[in-house]
């Protein structure tokens, strides 16, 4: 059933909002996101029993570790088995905080401005299928926060602090670089929309990792088959967005975009250098120290394809596109 679903969605997704005549036609992302609010009772995560009764073998990984920033570092390689194991058990709960912060401080600040009306939308036919993804996104809060609780209660790290993500600094600093609330908007609608269409690779890896706690894993992908929707859904509300907006507010949402993929690919090396250090990890600082000096020789760059794909399915005006992706 799922697995349908799956299909209908990435059909859906691609199916493109323009008419014959080439113009931008508001109806057909209507009609796609009337078709998801129809199923969400059928469809989401929420109203379905929850899969959180896994037995739990202690013997296997929380986390993958091909997923740690420090994965190929031979202090960690070599480190005894216990403390790879708790670094795992961090990485899963660590992974587990950052969706907390992307759900809470990204993606549902952005439905609550779709809900109240911030921006010029056909605010009565998003309405709905809005604040069912803001539902959908409280539930998935509510389950990575049952596991977290469960594995530091079973692992021993209840005392285990998490700063703040990069992430959500990024956003913050982004934000507060604006004094016009019009921007500010902007600035979380589009980081919403960006995390909203790279969330579901971030989850894939997991949701498929046969090697690791099964609860973890299918708690992951329990999220991950609610985020292809969603993927769906806020690809046709940033479009919508996107031709709402008046030439020089498209330019600014553009350029907003373009922004936060490059803070998703962040491997949030603060976070870990916390971490470590509370888990009295053999060799913690050389081990972040070294990524760190790797992390800055290697350019993060954007990935400008999946860029340009998203903006030519916006519709978005080639001179702006231009300008943005040359930067
Ligand atoms: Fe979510
Ligand atoms: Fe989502």
């Amino acid at each position: 059933m799922h697995a349908i679903h799956d299909k209908l969605d990435s059909w859906y997704s691609h199916l493109c909002h323009w008419a014959d005549n080439g113009e931008y036609e508001i109806q057909r992302d209507l009609d796609r996101i009337g078709k998801w609010a129809e199923t969400w009772a059928t469809r989401a995560a929420v109203k379905k029993n929850g899969a959180q009764e896994f037995i739990y073998d202690s013997r296997l990984p929380d986390f993958l570790p091909e997923l740690l920033p420090f994965q190929n570092h031979p202090d960690f390689i070599n480190a005894p088995e216990p403390f790879r194991a708790a670094a795992l058990s961090c990485a899963w709960l660590a992974y587990n905080e950052k969706t907390v912060a992307i759900e809470s401080k990204i993606v549902g600040p952005a439905c609550v401005h779709l809900i109240d009306g911030n921006v010029d939308l056909d605010a009565q036919n998003v309405r709905e299928p809005v604040a069912q993804a803001l539902v959908d996104e409280s539930y998935h809060i509510l389950m990575v926060v049952k596991a977290s609780e469960l594995t530091r209660k079973l692992r021993g790290l209840t005392q285990l602090r998490l700063p703040q993500f990069q992430i959500v600094t990024s956003l913050l600093h982004a934000r507060a670089a604006h004094s016009e609330q019009w921007k500010k908007t902007l600035v979380q609608l589009a980081t919403a929309v960006v995390a909203e269409i790279l969330v579901s690779d971030y989850l894939s890896l997991i949701s498929r990792a046969m090697a690791i706690q099964p609860l973890n894993r299918i708690t992951t992908e329990m999220h991950r088959r609610d985020e292809a929707t969603h993927n769906g859904l806020f690809k046709c509300l940033g479009s919508m967005i996107y031709h709402s907006l008046r030439p020089h507010e498209r330019e600014f949402f553009v350029r907003a975009l373009a922004e936060p993929s490059g803070w998703f690919a962040d491997p949030e090396l603060d976070v870990w250098q916390s971490v470590l250090s509370q888990i009295e990890f053999p060799n913690a600082e050389r081990i972040i120290r070294d990524c760190r000096v790797n992390h800055k020789d290697r350019e993060v760059h954007l990935d400008l394809s999946t860029l340009e794909v998203l903006f030519a399915d916006f519709g978005v005006d080639e001179k702006i596109r231009e300008q943005v992706v040359a930067r």
